[in-house]
């Protein structure tokens, strides 16, 4: 019981990290707060909680957020306008990403906190110059939405160094797994596989299949994001959080067709804006050092875990709605 008696407020909790999150802390003895619009989030996703609170509501709404901190331990942050809005609506996104995090900032500094964990992306690498990336490596941000995201980490190191703000950022790559609904127009690549593979159509591949990415299983990410919520060693530090196992898009279409029974091969289409990121892999030396974290779930049997949590889904995985406009899809990874 890591988190007993610790009151905890989770934004974007009805999402599809957040509500793992939410899971673990709660199993872990936390009294747990969501907040969260609903813009991608889920009430399904957390329903089966029981003593949890749900608030609806948005972190870019400043009185709200300094009501909720008054009354917490700790926070996590993992609300987010995702990689696709945030080309379409830069302004949207700058103003959630960064301006909610701000806003969390600013309450933890006017009424303490123990701690905040910023759930941050390695998309704020870009293309980077060196492979596996360490966490000092030059950050190159390619899109509005790793802009946002770095601009958030960038006021989290500054409220911790100006005003002791004691923040823990990590910043995950690639997160596929249970409650990452194909229905949901902006999930990732291994959702949308899966999806088409069930279905009995081609996945399709934006440009040749060969850039690769670093897939992280949830909830090998939640546990990260807990470790570094406990540990006093993570206060101002920011952790990649990965595999550290490099994988091409093409890799990955095979492993899904071959766990789905599938023989169709993929259909090759144009690249996309946000598809501006070749290869992708991370080093994780830093965080099984200092927190002891190390990935417990491979590729294949994380890969697993989702096909039978989707068939598990059976005629539901079809039946959600989304209220959002944009169905372009998505493999890119946030
Ligand atoms: N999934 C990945 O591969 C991945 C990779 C890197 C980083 N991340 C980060 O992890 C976090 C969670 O991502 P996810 O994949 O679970 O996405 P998600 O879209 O499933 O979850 C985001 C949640 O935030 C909520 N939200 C959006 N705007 C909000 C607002 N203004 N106020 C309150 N809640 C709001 C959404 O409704 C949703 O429940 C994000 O910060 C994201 O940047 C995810």
């Amino acid at each position: 019981m890591r988190f007993k008696n610790k009151k905890v407020l989770v934004t974007g909790g009805a999402g599809f990290v957040g509500s793992n999150l939410v899971t673990a802390l709660v199993k872990d003895g936390a009294n747990v707060t969501v907040l969260d619009d609903l813009f991608t989030g889920k009430k399904e996703n957390i329903a089966v909680l029981k003593d949890i609170e749900f608030i609806e509501g948005t972190v870019t709404d400043y009185d709200l957020i300094e009501r909720l901190i008054r009354r917490s331990d700790m926070v996590f942050n993992l609300a987010v306008r995702n990689i696709i809005v945030s080309t379409l609506s830069p302004q949207l996104d700058f103003q959630v990403n960064t301006g909610g995090m701000f806003n969390i900032l600013q309450a933890a500094r006017n009424h303490g906190i123990e701690r905040i964990v910023y759930s941050s992306s390695a998309s704020v690498y870009g293309n980077p110059r060196y492979l596996p990336i360490n966490e000092d490596d030059r950050v190159s941000t390619l899109s509005p939405y790793a802009a946002s995201k770095m601009s958030a980490e960038n006021f989290c190191s500054a409220f911790y160094e100006s005003y002791g703000v004691e923040v823990s950022m990590v910043r995950y790559s690639n997160v596929y797994g249970i409650n990452q609904s194909p229905t949901n127009p902006y999930c990732g690549v291994v959702s949308k596989f899966f999806d088409r593979a069930m279905d009995g159509y081609a996945p399709y591949v934006h440009g040749d299949g060969e850039q690769t990415r670093d897939f992280t299983f949830v909830t090998d990410a939640v546990e990260a994001t807990l470790l570094a919520a406990l540990s006093p060693k993570a206060v101002g530090e920011v952790f990649n959080v990965a595999s550290g196992i490099e994988t091409s898009v093409n890799e990955l279409a095979t492993y899904i067709a071959e766990l789905a029974g599938s023989s169709i091969g993929p259909v090759y289409v144009d690249k996309r804006d946000i598809d501006n990121i070749r290869r992708r892999v991370l080093n994780i030396e830093k965080i099984r050092r200092v927190l002891r974290w190390s990935p417990s779930i491979n590729l294949r049997k994380g890969l697993k875990l989702t096909y039978e949590w989707l068939q598990s889904m059976n005629g539901h995985r079809k039946t959600e709605t989304y209220t959002v406009e944009e169905t372009a899809l998505s493999h890119h990874g946030q």
